[in-house]
This record gives structure tokens, C-alpha cells and sequence, in this order.
């Protein structure tokens, strides 16, 4: 299919210490911590990624601390890696309230709640919003997840993903359950939803049970946008078969075209005719030359203890990687965690296997997004090329210290890819979906 003429963005945040760059938080220049215990940290990223006619913001989250790495939390409370887990949810409001455009993405697990819990809270945000809302569905890779909610009986990876399916079944019978044309709210005759038009749901399944009726109205632009990044055979399979927008990270414009090519034979065999809409991450650095730009990544790398990053990969992997020499190669592991993120890490676009150390320097910043490094017209020309060479919808921006990343980009970035065409200069139109789907006229 031929790619849309403009490009989508989002902003990768996470309700903790930092994003994906570690030790962020200690940064002179981070604001984070405060941000922790302050509203209006949050609004006014909210309001300039609005300004920067950003798609959506995006909550990425890690619901429970990783315990694997030399079999404790240790490092990750230590250095702030994974730790504190802050709902993400109240800030999803509280960005919607500051804004009028700007849709949110938030994470929230099929692990630790219920169809019915985790329908009624994203409907509830998406019809407050009016239709602004995006849930990122996965599927609980953590064993700390698990250990923190004693559903360790679902650690296997493929299992995990059935009993999501049955999780997803039920959630669009719970939409469908009370459809837009039943609601009145008739002042006159007193009548606010017509009883014979309900449809209750009533599923005795193999993971799950749930008799209900939708407990939310149906918002006017349809059910929440779903958001999904399955990157295994099994996960790719769950992603296309759900979702309205697939996440994707990988280290390398080779593997993008790739993994680009298998998203779409996944959707394909599927029986989906449309291209899926692919967002892959990637981390702009910006400088007033690329000289700076590359001397405070360096900067920022090099404060970063190698057991911080070794607990978050270990973490994902489900490995403790406490017991392995840094300077082997980063070999073919079984794992129940994160099939995908593992492959991305391991991958090599030279073909010479990359050893743990290297792909650690890969996670220190950016659990393994490629780095655009260079002044803002540097930063545009690549994710221009990017875009054109992968076919991608655009990208998922994960921002180092905060809230400068936020600022910088939308001051020095957007305006350059609007001069080139490829970027709206205003929203044509109101909800993510349709910020999603539509093009501004040229
Ligand atoms: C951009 C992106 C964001 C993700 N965000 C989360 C997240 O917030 N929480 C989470 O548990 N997993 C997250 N994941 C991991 C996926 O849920 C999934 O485990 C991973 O992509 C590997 O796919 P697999 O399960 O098919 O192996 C994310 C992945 C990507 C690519």
C-alpha cells in the first residue's frame, strides 16, 4: 500500500523516575522528580505536544518492580530503573483536562484486572475525552507483575496471549452490549437508555466469566483506539487481530523494513486487507551542532551504572543476567518474558553476534530504539528517511530528560518537518481516531 503522506507522532512517557534513558532523574536539567507530585508538570507537556499537533501522548508502564536481576529489587530501587510504579491512569485525565486535541495512549495489562474493570476504565477516559483515548494492550512479561498480582500461574508467552484473546472477546461484547442508537437521554419522556436494545454479555470461557452489561455509554467515535507491539509469531498474531496502531521497536533501519514486512503477512494471514498502522520507537538527541548533540549523549551514557541497565534487561528478558560475562555473546535464550524485545536487542545488522555489553549500551538510553543524534535539521532529514525507506505511519518519540526532550522537539523538530510537507500544521480533526486516519489537505 502506498504510505500516507504525512507522518504520525507520538511521545513515549512513563509515570516513574525516568522514561527509557536511565538515571534521567539525576540530570541538573530533569524535572521529573517534581513532576512526580505536580499536575501541571504533566499539562504543559501535554499542552506543547497540542502545540506540536502530536497525535498523542503515549504512557508506557511497568506495573511492578523487576526482582531478577541477582534475584532481588535491589538495583532497580537503587538507581530508579523500573521503580517507582505510578499508576499512569490519573494522568491520562489529567493531560485530557489541559487539552482539547491531543490524544493519550496509556498501557494498561490484561494481567491483574478484569475484562470488565479494564473496559469500563478506558471507556470511561475515551468518553470523558471525547474520544481521545488509546489502551496499549499487553500482556503482563514481568514476573514481577505476575509475582505482585499471584497469577503466576500465566507466566507461559503464548498462553499469556490466549488468555488475552479471550480478555479482548469479552471487552468488545461489553462495547457492543449497549449500542449508540439504545441511548436516548430523552428529557421529555424521561427515558435514558431503551432496555430492549441492550445486548448483556454472558461468556463462561476457559480463563474467564463475566455477566455484565457495558457499564460506560458509547462514545460518538466508536470504542477506545487499541494499541498493541506483539512482536513474536504469537504476539504479531494477537497485535493485528486487535489493534488500530502496532508498536514496534527496532535497533535498525533493516530490521524496521523487516519487521514492517512481517506485520503485514502477519495482518495478511489474518484476513486483514489493510496495511496495519506501524509506529516504531526511536530517540531524538538534539544540540545546536552535532558535536554537542553527540556530547551529551555521551554524557548521559556515561553516568549509567552497568548493574542499572543489567536489571531492567534483565527484567524483560526474564534472565538474571548477573550470571553471565558481559563481553559474551548475547546468545539465543529461552525465554517466557518478552520474546520480541529480546530478538530486537540480540539482532545485528552486520551479522556478527553482539555481545551482552554491547546490546546493554544499546538499553542504557533506549531499551534498544535507534538514537537520532545531530542538530534539529539533522534529526528531520533522518526520520524523514526513515519514514520513506520503512514504510512505517511515523513514530513513537522517547525523550531523555524531560521536559526539555518534549520542548526541544516540538520548538526545533516539528516546524522543520511541517516545512517539508510531512507533518500537520493543525489537527483535522478532534479524536485520535481521527487524528489517526486522516489527512490534513495539502
Ligand atoms: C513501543 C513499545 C512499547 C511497549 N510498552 C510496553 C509497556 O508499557 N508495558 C509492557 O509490559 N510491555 C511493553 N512493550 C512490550 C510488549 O508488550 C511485548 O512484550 C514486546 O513487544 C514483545 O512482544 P512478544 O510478547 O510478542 O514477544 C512495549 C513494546 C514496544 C515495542
Amino acid at each position: 500500500m502506498a504510505q500516507a503522506s504525512q507522518m504520525h507522532l507520538l511521545q513515549m512517557l512513563i509515570h516513574s523516575a525516568c522514561t527509557h534513558s536511565l538515571m534521567s532523574w539525576t540530570d541538573p536539567v530533569d524535572g521529573q522528580l517534581n513532576g512526580l507530585q505536580d499536575f501541571a508538570y504533566w499539562q504543559d507537556i501535554a499542552r506543547t505536544l497540542e502545540r506540536g499537533c502530536f497525535d498523542a501522548a503515549f504512557f508506557a508502564d511497568s506495573p511492578a518492580a523487576h526482582a531478577v536481576y541477582q534475584g532481588s529489587v535491589d538495583s532497580c530501587v537503587r538507581y530508579g530503573v523500573s521503580f517507582p510504579n505510578h499508576d499512569p491512569m490519573p494522568l491520562v485525565a489529567v493531560m485530557a483536562a489541559a487539552t482539547t486535541k491531543l490524544g493519550i495512549g496509556v498501557t494498561l495489562s490484561t494481567t491483574g484486572t478484569s475484562p470488565y474493570l479494564a473496559m469500563r476504565r478506558m471507556s470511561t477516559l475515551n468518553y470523558l475525552s471525547r474520544g481521545r483515548v488509546g489502551w496499549n494492550i499487553v500482556t503482563g512479561f514481568s514476573r514481577g507483575e505476575h509475582m505482585s498480582n499471584g497469577t503466576q500461574g500465566l507466566f507461559s508467552h503464548d498462553e499469556r496471549y490466549d488468555y488475552a484473546d479471550e480478555f479482548m472477546s469479552i471487552c468488545y461484547k461489553l462495547w457492543d452490549s449497549v449500542p449508540p442508537g439504545a441511548v436516548k437521554m430523552d428529557k421529555q419522556r424521561g427515558v435514558f437508555v431503551e432496555p430492549s436494545q441492550v445486548v448483556p454479555v454472558n461468556v463462561d470461557g476457559k480463563f474467564l466469566k463475566c455477566q455484565a452489561i457495558g457499564p460506560v455509554l458509547p462514545q460518538a467515535s466508536g470504542r477506545p483506539i487499541l494499541m498493541q507491539a506483539g512482536a513474536s509469531g504469537r504476539g504479531m498474531q494477537f497485535a493485528v487481530s486487535n489493534a488500530d496502531v502496532i508498536f514496534a521497536i527496532q535497533p535498525h533501519v533493516s530490521g524496521m523494513k523487516k519487521s514492517t514486512v512481517a506485520i503485514n503477512a502477519a495482518a495478511r494471514e489474518a484476513g486483514i486487507t489493510a496495511d496495519p498502522i506501524v509506529i516504531y520507537g526511536v530517540q531524538p538527541i538534539l544540540g545546536g551542532t552535532e558535536a554537542e548533540a553527540k556530547a551529551r549523549a555521551k554524557a548521559m551514557e556515561e553516568r549509567i551504572p552497568l548493574d542499572a541497565i543489567l536489571a531492567r534487561l534483565s527484567g524483560v528478558i526474564g534472565h538474571d543476567l548477573s550470571t553471565y560475562n558481559p563481553d559474551d555473546a548475547l546468545v539465543d535464550m529461552d525465554t517466557q518474558a518478552s520474546h520480541g524485545l529480546l530478538a530486537a536487542t540480540a539482532s545485528s545488522d552486520t551479522g556478527k553476534a553482539i555481545t551482552l555489553r554491547e546490546a546493554a549500551q544499546r538499553w542504557a538510553l533506549t531499551v534498544t530504539m535507534p538514537q537520532l543524534i545531530g542538530t534539529p535539521q539533522q534529526v528531520a532529514d533522518e526520520m524523514i528517511s526513515i519514514w520513506r525507506e520503512t514504510g512505517c505511519a511515523g513514530f513513537n518519540l522517547s525523550p531523555t530528560t524531560n521536559p526539555d526532550s518534549v520542548h526541544d522537539f516540538v520548538d526545533h523538530v516539528v516546524p522543520l518537518l511541517q516545512q517539508a510537507g510531512v507533518f500537520r500544521r493543525e489537527y483535522a480533526g478532534s479524536t485520535l481516531r481521527e487524528h489517526l486516519t486522516m489527512e490534513q489537505a495539502a
